[in-house]
């Protein structure tokens, strides 16, 4: 029997209106515009205004992704959406995006790998296409991880940004997605965490203790070796060599990470896709912000090979090699 590939046939992504530059930070945090440059790349990020949701920025994304495709909502047999900021406890964002999509009746979930949330996505959605179990699946990464910044941290509240990217897999005879890598080590938990919830209950504090804790520069340093492996096993999953890979299309945290990643594959800069001077780190909504940007602006063609990746809390690392 022929292999099944799932292909991507669409993307689409969405941001908030609302654009909070380093200039605007330097007003009420001690910062400065050329710290968060010269440390992150950052130069902007989009923020939600109170109001706006996770679930808004995956259904405008899942919209554009699904007109793109020239799919209907009614067609699809699964939604997965990596968030870690979904809208309410439950029902998932997975759920409440199929509703108002109207695509009643197929099976919809949510996955919280923090910024690994959209790669781990299309690795399950890949996994749905290949048994046969689904042929039309929408796959979103989607997050307003500003609902978690403690303005006054400013650590940490230069680094994040709010939006949604989204792509509709649809099973075929060609690539297609060659491979997918998913791991985590839950043992580095406390170096990036928000460890107050549901069950573990909630603080007597600003926000209810909800906000990001992050040990940065331990951070740094495991993503970039993490990535530097991650990228060889991808390759060697896909039987690819670096030279085949036209783009690298990374989760958008660090310039400096990005770079480093670029190094190890001796991809010039040029075959990387960088977004995050315009959007921050949007944690699940990066890498798909990403891919919509590149294939919007004309950079990524049909018939390239791409190579996905990202690193978040958990910690967790997931890529994607695959044939847009
Ligand atoms: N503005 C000005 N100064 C600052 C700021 C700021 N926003 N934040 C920290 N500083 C100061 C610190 O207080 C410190 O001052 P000191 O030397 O007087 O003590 C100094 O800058 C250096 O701080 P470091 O933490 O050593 O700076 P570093 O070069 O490591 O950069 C950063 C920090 C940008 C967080 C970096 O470690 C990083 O990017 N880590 C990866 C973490 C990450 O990307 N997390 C996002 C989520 S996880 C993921 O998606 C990968």
């Amino acid at each position: 029997m022929a292999p099944i590939y799932a292909r991507i046939t669409g993307t689409g992504s969405a941001l908030p209106e609302r654009v909070l530059t380093n200039a605007d930070l330097e007003q009420f945090v001690d910062t400065s515009d050329e710290w968060i440059q010269s440390r992150t790349g950052i130069r902007q990020r989009h923020v939600a205004v109170e109001g706006q949701t996770t679930g808004d920025f995956a259904f405008l994304a899942a919209q554009r992704a699904l007109e793109a495709a020239g799919v209907k909502a009614s067609e699809l047999d699964l939604i997965v959406l990596g968030t870690t900021t979904p809208d309410i406890i439950f029902p998932s964002t997975a759920c409440l995006v199929q509703h108002r999509l109207g695509a009643n009746g197929c099976a919809a979930f949510d996955v919280n790998a923090a910024c690994s949330g959209f790669v781990y996505a299309l690795g399950i959605a890949d996994k749905f296409i290949r048994s046969g179990q689904s042929k039309k699946v929408l796959v979103i990464g989607a997050e307003t991880l500003t609902r978690m910044v403690d303005w006054s941290e400013r650590e940490t509240c230069v680094l994040f940004g709010d939006g949604a990217g989204a792509v509709v897999l649809e099973a075929s005879s060609e690539p297609g997605i060659y491979a997918t890598c998913l791991h985590a080590d839950g043992g580095y938990k406390e170096l990036l965490w928000n460890p107050v919830g549901v069950s573990v209950g909630f603080r007597d504090e600003p926000n209810h203790g909800v906000r990001i804790n992050m040990s940065g520069r331990e951070v740094f340093k495991v993503a970039v070796k993490t990535l530097d492996a991650l990228v060889e096993e991808t390759l060697k999953a896909a039987g690819m060599e670096a030279s085949q890979l036209d783009w690298l299309i990374p989760h958008q945290a660090n310039l400096r990470i990005i770079e480093a990643t670029a190094k190890r594959l001796n991809m010039p800069m040029e075959q990387v896709i960088v977004t995050v001077d315009k959007h921050a780190n949007t944690s699940a909504g990066s890498v798909p912000l990403a891919l919509d940007y590149a294939v919007r602006s004309g950079k990524v063609q049909r018939g390239q090979n791409l190579l996905l990746e990202a690193f978040g809390g958990g910690f967790t690392w997931a890529s994607a090699l695959l044939r847009y």
